[in-house]
């Protein structure tokens, strides 16, 4: 509860998962400084937007939200740009947008109450460090959300410098985060109320570490471990690499009943050249290997993916190929982006810009056809039994969402089911972006 005299925040996450990982645990830290939550944006006594660099869209969308925060009686919140916008542009935003106090770049944002108090004196607030101290050792312990399902971040950063990225310049160098510490914050989130974790990593798959036995282990031996955790039921992991896929992590698809028959495996574009081009360190013909094998380990697995169209360079011949490797998966669901020029990297300097017309038509015809396979891949889904995990109220009374294995949304009504509930349902229906389902209700003698 919030009293008068108390202080309030509002953190607003833009962007992939980690960002709202990040986002959670800002306000945790802000809620241990004495801060109360607020609904909305404006009306707080702190904002702070928590960016996203990837495409020119995301990052552009911060400075309208900046402008949004003006008060009726034109006073405004301290604002504070967190993210990946204010590891990239650092000054310059306080610069664009006057209004902004602090500027804290993803690896400072530990250091945020003290950030703020310097901006509370007046000053410009800007911390853009990367220190080799992580910044989870200094933020409160987990409370646990009561959400059913909960994000871990378990390794951050990347390696790889494909050529149209930011995140290797705005996340740093990969790093994995201890096994003790991801255990111990699991089980506080398990006794916070969640059934699912999800293990998030900018490469998730390249995580590694050395268990309580000093063995070192891959991401399998991570999920393995927590798998041994009573009251979670379900693990899942996001992003992952074609060249990280291990035989173990492939193996435990086909051994831990808890890891979640789905897999969200980007290859981006369908032709060596352009994947030469992106520094991607694989080809279309190992990618679809990996696919193979991780289908021979979990034949019902969903695969799940990124596309980039419009690559500089990309002929109509090379766009072609991403549709026959699309083809050649079948998709369960996919992402798909027009090219967005990164300044700093190096496909922003590269000959052979497409044109955005032609990037439009690429996207158009790329993803009518994943459209055509999600929509199929639900269809096959229609007349099986499964389990949900109940995340969220439905539109309609009574009715709630939850989600099936191969991350599918699923509506269900029934009376006595509550969020957090695991339920056996069949599945009656399917439309190209949810289920409709009936629980398989136990006679009751
Ligand atoms: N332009 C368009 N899409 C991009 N992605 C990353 N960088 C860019 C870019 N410059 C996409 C990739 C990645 C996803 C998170 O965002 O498909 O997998
Ligand atoms: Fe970016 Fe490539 Fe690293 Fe993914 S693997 S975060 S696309 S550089």
């Amino acid at each position: 509860m919030k009293s008068d005299s108390q202080k309030t925040f509002h953190v607003k996450s833009f962007g992939c998962q980690m960002n709202v990982y990040d986002g959670e645990r800002m306000a945790e830290m802000l809620g241990a400084e004495g801060y109360a939550p607020a609904a909305e944006g404006a009306d707080a006594d702190l904002v702070v937007l928590n960016t996203c660099h990837i495409r020119e869209k995301a990052a552009e969308k911060v400075y309208s939200d900046i402008g949004r925060l003006k008060r009726a009686d034109g006073s405004r919140p301290t604002i504070a740009v967190a993210g990946c916008v204010a590891q990239a542009e650092g000054a310059e935003i306080a610069r664009r947008a006057p209004s902004v106090d602090v500027v804290v770049g993803p690896q400072a944002y530990h250091r945020l109450p003290d950030l703020i108090a310097r901006a509370q004196r007046g000053e410009k607030a800007i911390d853009l460090d990367m220190p080799l101290e992580s910044k989870f050792g200094a933020l409160p312990k987990r409370a646990g959300g009561q959400r059913p399902t909960a994000f871990l971040t378990v390794q951050e950063g990347c390696d790889k410098f494909c050529t149209y990225c930011v995140v290797p310049y705005t996340r740093g160098a990969e790093t994995s985060r201890p096994f003790a510490d991801l255990i111990a914050e699991a089980r506080a989130l398990i006794a916070g109320g969640a059934r699912e974790i999800t293990l998030l990593g900018q490469n998730v798959n390249a995580w590694d570490g050395a268990d309580e036995r000093g063995r070192v282990i891959g991401l399998d031996g991570l999920i393995r471990a927590l798998a041994a955790e009573d009251g979670l039921e379900r693990i899942r992991y996001t992003t992952s690499h074609p060249n990280d896929m291990a035989d173990g992590l492939i193996a435990a698809h086909g051994e831990v009943d808890k890891l979640m028959p789905f897999l969200h495996l980007p290859v981006q574009a369908g032709s060596d050249r352009i994947l030469a081009a992106m520094n991607r360190s694989h080809s279309v013909e190992s990618y679809l290997k990996v696919i193979e094998r991780v289908r021979a380990a979990r034949p019902d697995i969903a695969i799940s993916g990124d596309f980039i169209v419009g690559f500089p360079g990309e002929s109509e011949a090379d766009f072609e190929a991403t549709l026959d490797i699309v083809r050649a998966t079948n998709y369960a669901m996919a992402y798909s982006f027009k090219y967005s020029r990164r300044p700093g990297t190096p496909a922003a300097s590269m000959d052979g810009q497409i044109d955005e017309a032609v990037m439009n038509d690429r996207l158009q015809r790329l993803q009518a056809l994943l459209n055509e396979q999600q929509q199929a891949f639900n269809e096959r889904t229609v007349g099986r039994t499964t389990r949900l995990l109940l995340e969220r109220k439905g539109k309609h009374d009574g009715q709630l969402i939850g989600k099936s294995p191969w991350l599918q949304s699923v509506h269900v009504t029934a009376p006595g089911l509550a969020i957090g509930d695991m339920v056996d349902v069949r599945v009656t229906s399917a439309g190209p972006n949810s289920l409709g389902a009936e629980p398989l209700m136990e006679e009751v003698a």
